[in-house]
């Protein structure tokens, strides 16, 4: 295989039980066999979560708010996705992060099952953003219109349906975000949120500084909520996908960075797909103490 066509909208694969995009499968011994270092701080989410926002946060908080030193290259080359791989692509994030200098910043959407162990054993720290399950269905939704390594997510309401079952890459949303959840008791794991993050950033970016060890004056703060903005994001081609082939991300079909608003479900579920929804989560989320916002 050498193309991104060969991987074109193929079938999930199952990965230990999860469901995972065909193309990352593909030598997943890859993932089992990487070696972490135990200064690389892990950004992990469920897909759709604020991932990128994140990353571009955590990359400006470590360069104190350089704005300059923040556009020394691209997001996926900056913090390299863990288990992306595209046949023909430059960016697989194992073999990126080989040439990566230290400290590392790696993205990884996997459930904690599948993350590989070494991470574990040196004791990595990691930041978790999680996201409303609604948000998350209508962005993931449009992500699979877009993005040619995934299957076609039918109508929006067949989309739902396979959601809620966790028949979409990385499986439950319910299941990750109650894993990460629990991981953090006894864990150096900083766990935040999408709607925090939009109400009161610069709480947060505190938060973030504080878990890193740094102090930021307001000035920088208010740098780096300036700098991450969705709107600046939107129109910055280094963090916007745009730099991707069009083989992989078609932004024609939904750009990357759509709406990044909270509430945008309002404007997909119906009545009757709410309630569904609203009654699974409360089965699914019944052993947690995990809270979610969906409107601010
Ligand atoms: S991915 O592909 O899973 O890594 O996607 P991820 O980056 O996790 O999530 C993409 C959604 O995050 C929104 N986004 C933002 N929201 C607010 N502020 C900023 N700066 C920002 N950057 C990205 C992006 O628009 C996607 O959400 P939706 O709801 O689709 O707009």
């Amino acid at each position: 295989m050498s193309t991104p066509e060969d991987v074109r909208r193929k079938d999930l694969t199952m990965i230990h039980g999860y469901p995972m995009v065909y193309a990352f499968a593909l030598n997943w011994e890859r993932i089992e066999e990487f070696q972490s270092k135990p200064d690389d701080l892990v950004i992990t989410t469920y897909p759709k979560s604020g991932t990128t926002w994140l990353s571009e946060i955590v990359d400006m908080v470590l360069n104190d708010g350089n704005v300059e030193k923040c556009k020394r290259d691209v997001i996926t080359s900056k913090v390299p996705m863990l288990e992306l791989s595209v046949p023909g692509q430059s960016i697989s994030g194992v073999e990126l992060l080989k040439t990566t200098p230290s400290p590392r910043i790696i993205k990884t959407h996997l459930p904690i099952d599948l993350l590989p162990k070494s991470f574990w054993e040196n004791n990595c720290k990691m930041i978790y953003m999680a996201r409303n399950a609604k948000d998350v269905s209508v962005s993931y939704y449009h992500f699979d219109l877009m993005n040619n390594l995934h299957p076609l997510p039918g109508t929006w309401k067949e989309y739902l349906q396979k959601f809620l079952a966790g028949n979409v890459p990385y499986g439950s949303w319910f299941n990750h975000v109650k894993t990460w959840w629990e991981k953090k008791k006894g864990y150096p794991l900083l766990f935040l949120y999408y709607e925090d993050m939009k109400q009161n950033p610069k709480e947060e970016i505190k938060k973030i500084a504080s878990f890193l060890g740094k102090t930021l004056d307001e000035e920088i703060l208010d740098r780096i909520i300036h700098h991450t903005s969705f709107e600046m994001m939107k129109d910055n081609p280094l963090v916007n996908y745009t730099h991707l082939s069009t083989a992989v991300m078609d932004h024609s079909k939904s750009p990357f960075m759509r709406k990044g608003v909270v509430g945008d479900w309002k404007n997909y579920f119906t009545v009757a797909q709410n309630e569904e929804f609203d009654a699974i989560f409360k089965k699914e989320m019944s052993d947690t103490s995990l809270k979610f916002c969906t409107d601010i």
